[in-house]
């Protein structure tokens, strides 16, 4: 296949796009009064508006033939097959059998992987039932209360931000701490007031080699066994999810207390596996399986929805348009939902550790953008702080605005403010696509020298994501909604999205640094001389 650049339709969307110009958001809406409801797509309980994009039919069509002819619709189905398109790690990208119904078919290396699933799922309610009824007890009799999972990256993220999403669904006599940070403050605040007798750790490692996960796991047990007394209380209060049982047993974690996964989970696509222990136990097991069927019913949307209403498809190719051609070097993402406070994180790893890649698939510097930055936090705080940069700004930042129709039901009176929140998404959407024109704000009397200040441009683009309700089954969907998009993205940059070569590097260094801050007679000779400097300072305040 030619190199993407190299494609027809590549240069035709090259050609589109000059030949587009800037053409105006208020003209596109004025041209076409249906465009509001042509173009959305609704699946699930999740209804998508791309409407405010700068994007025509012919767009969209342009789109739709580069993704078909750099065979993302092949890829898609290799993924859900179990091929092995993690080539440079050689394994399958099955996140999708996590939530595969019971009687399904998946096939690695001829095994069917779906019970296999489905047996830790059942041990893993188990245990979530048996911490949940007070059956599960510390060392010395005591109910757990206290649930702190360590785990960093992959192992931290999913089910930290989905625990935050989904509080209101959680057993409120239970309370959850997530320990990534090897700054040993994280570690320090989630149990300066706990009870050991009653806290029980998930160490949570897809490896369980990474420096901060094991770091903060031993630290976590000698603190246990300190306050307890007795080295036999860490099999009442560890438990380990991982995919390596070698590791698990050299840390001291009996095996019998360890929920596996297996390699064709990535990390970051792990949190509908045994890394979300820790959120069956606050969700209750149906609560987990109403999740996973969230996650399953956008999988099936992805696999078989026609193109043109595909919904993971059009965000991805709506990202496309902007990165490569825009020049759109950020993607916002921006919930209008509190309890989504950790969503724009998670979705950090989830993107940039997927598509943050220079080389395409044959190994050759890539000649086109990939992966955007992706940040952002909750509106409407938000719109007090950054949103200016977006309205005014000389960057042109596409955005999500995300939002949910009904508020979760628990608020009572509290979620009558809902309406004035939604308010603000919407106008969101609309201040920053249509603007304020320069003839409307002088029409207002303004003085002249400032109508230039008080004019918004308009035409920043944003897709606006509306829900049903803030549910764990809505939380799968939309979830599986941007790891979908996520694939497209790579699937037609010609990257591997599912490996994560470049973080490694960081680690490599870090541990060879360690010893220059605490050995006697340090050798800093491999060091350069900015990084000697600081060493040198750093030791000298630590009084090395
Ligand atoms: O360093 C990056 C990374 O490998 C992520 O991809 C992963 O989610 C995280 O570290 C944690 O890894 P593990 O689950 O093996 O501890």
């Amino acid at each position: 296949m030619p190199r993407l650049n190299h494609l027809p339709e590549w240069a035709a969307l090259a050609k589109h796009r000059s030949e587009l110009g800037e053409v105006h958001l208020r003209d596109l809406f004025a041209e076409d009064p249906e465009r509001g409801s042509r173009y959305s797509v609704a699946t699930g309980d999740v209804y998508l508006d791309y409407g405010k994009h700068l994007v025509t039919d012919e767009t969209l069509r342009l789109l739709q033939e580069l993704a078909a002819a750099r065979g993302v619709f092949e890829l898609r189905d290799a993924m859900f097959r179990g091929d092995k398109i993690n080539f440079t790690e050689h394994r399958a990208v099955l996140h999708t059998a996590l939530r595969a119904p019971r009687d399904a078919e998946i096939f690695v290396d001829g095994e069917n992987v779906v019970p296999k699933v489905h047996a830790v799922l059942d041990r893993m309610a188990a245990f979530a039932d048996r911490i949940r009824s007070g059956e599960w007890t510390g060392y010395t009799g005591k109910r757990i209360t206290t649930v702190v999972n360590i785990g960093i990256g992959g192992s931290d993220l999913g089910p930290a931000m989905a625990y935050e999403a989904l509080r209101a669904f959680t057993d409120r006599s239970l309370s959850f701490k997530f320990v990534s940070n090897v700054d040993g403050a994280d570690l320090h605040e989630a149990v300066r007031d706990a009870d050991p007798e009653s806290t029980l750790f998930i160490v949570s490692s897809k490896t369980f080699t990474t420096i901060e996960t094991i770091t903060n796991a031993t630290a976590a047990r000698t603190w246990l066994i300190e306050a307890l007394g007795a080295e036999e209380a860490v099999a009442k209060h560890f438990v380990a999810v991982s995919t390596n049982a070698g590791e698990v047993a050299k840390f001291g974690i009996d095996t019998t207390n360890m929920f596996e996964f297996w390699d064709w989970v990535g990390g970051r696509y792990s949190y509908d596996s045994a890394i979300g222990l820790s959120l069956m136990i606050a969700l209750g097991p149906d609560g987990f399986r109403s999740m996973l069927d969230g996650f399953h019913r956008m999988d099936e949307h992805f696999r078989t929805a026609p193109p043109e209403v595909n919904a993971p498809l059009i965000l991805g190719l709506l990202g496309i348009w902007y990165r490569d051609f825009h020049d759109a070097q950020t993607h916002a993402v921006l919930p209008y939902s509190h309890y989504l406070s950790r969503f724009t994180a998670y979705l950090q790893q989830l993107d940039m550790e997927s598509n943050g890649k220079s080389v395409d698939r044959e190994g050759r510097p890539v000649e086109w953008a990939t992966g955007p930055i992706v940040w952002g936090t909750p509106g409407t705080n938000g719109q007090h702080a950054y949103y200016q940069l977006i309205h005014q700004g000389t960057a042109l930042i596409p955005a999500d605005l995300l939002g949910f129709c009904k508020p979760v039901a628990e608020l009572g009176a509290l979620g009558d403010q809902h309406d004035l929140l939604m308010a603000n998404l919407f106008a969101q959407g609309q201040a920053l696509a249509f603007g304020k024109p320069a003839e409307q704000v002088a029409a207002e009397g303004v003085a002249e020298a400032e109508v230039p200040h008080r004019t918004f441009h308009g035409n920043r683009p944003t897709t606006t994501i509306l829900a049903d309700e803030l549910t764990p089954s809505v939380l799968g969907q939309l979830i599986a909604l941007y790891e979908h998009k996520v694939f497209v993205q790579g699937a037609i940059w010609d990257i591997d999205s599912f490996d994560q070569w470049g973080v490694e590097l960081g680690k490599v260094l870090a541990k060879r640094i360690e010893p220059a801050l605490t050995s006697d007679s340090p050798d800093l000779s491999a060091l350069d001389s900015s990084t000697v400097s600081l060493v040198e300072r750093y030791r000298a305040l630590r009084g090395r």
